[in-house]
């Protein structure tokens, strides 16, 4: 079995990041992190993944006049590392319409919500301000639009009575620690394929709906 090569681009922590390269250090695994990429130099994940012997590089976007520019050289080193599949975990810049389009049904993103729901930054505080019970994680092909495109997986979790922003977030945090490489197993075995901008399963019904819930939701 060939296993897909697959870059992750972070900006902060990457515990995403670690989940994936986690479940990809079984030979068995379907993709193989090959590059994990920074467009901050001193994201605490880079530490990490070069402490796990996985190629490191950040590309600081100040550096660069545009967005286009930098998106260049994010591209030279997957080009380089002949990257087939990349995982945004944390990634906090947004990405061209031409970069997006170039990595279409390539490229993945985590995001703490049940998307279509709470798009964008502090999802857990605007779950909790407005008394939501469940929330969750969601795996998704990456388009144009930010947070949107073609759901994987999604995990719920519970909102309890009492949670802080702090509590929920580690709670749906340790979600996303399950979700993200059980998606990322579907992409790169070829489970999962993208028919009228929803992801279908290979080999099961049509109408099987795109939810996983892991083991631990807390
Ligand atoms: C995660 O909550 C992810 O869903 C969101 O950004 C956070 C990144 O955390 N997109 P980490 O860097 O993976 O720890």
């Amino acid at each position: 079995m060939s296993r897909k090569r697959t870059a992750i681009l972070i900006s902060g922590r990457g515990s995403n990041m670690v989940a994936l390269m986690e479940a990809s250090a079984i030979d068995t695994f379907p993709a193989e992190i090959v590059l994990v990429l920074s467009n901050v130099p001193d994201a605490p994940g880079l530490a990490k993944a070069a402490a796990a012997g996985i190629q490191t590089k950040a590309i600081d976007h100040k550096a660069f006049e545009d967005r286009p520019q930098f998106e260049a050289a994010v591209q030279a080193e997957l080009d380089a590392a002949d990257v087939e599949l990349v995982c945004l975990a944390g990634f906090m810049r947004l990405l061209t319409d031409e970069f997006v389009t170039a990595w279409h049904n390539r490229m993945i993103n985590i995001h703490p919500s049940l998307l279509p729901s709470y798009k964008g930054l502090d999802t857990h505080r605007r779950v909790i301000r407005d008394g939501g019970r469940i929330t969750g994680c969601t795996v998704h092909y990456v388009r144009s639009q930010m947070d949107q495109g073609p759901i994987i997986a999604q995990a719920a979790v519970p909102v309890h009575a009492d949670d802080t922003d702090e509590r929920l977030a580690a709670r749906v945090l340790e979600a996303e620690h399950a979700l993200y490489p059980m998606a990322l197993e579907l992409v790169a075995n070829g489970t999962v394929r993208v028919a009228g901008e929803k992801v279908r399963f290979e080999g099961k019904d049509l109408d099987q709906p795109a939810l996983l819930s892991p083991a631990k939701t807390g």
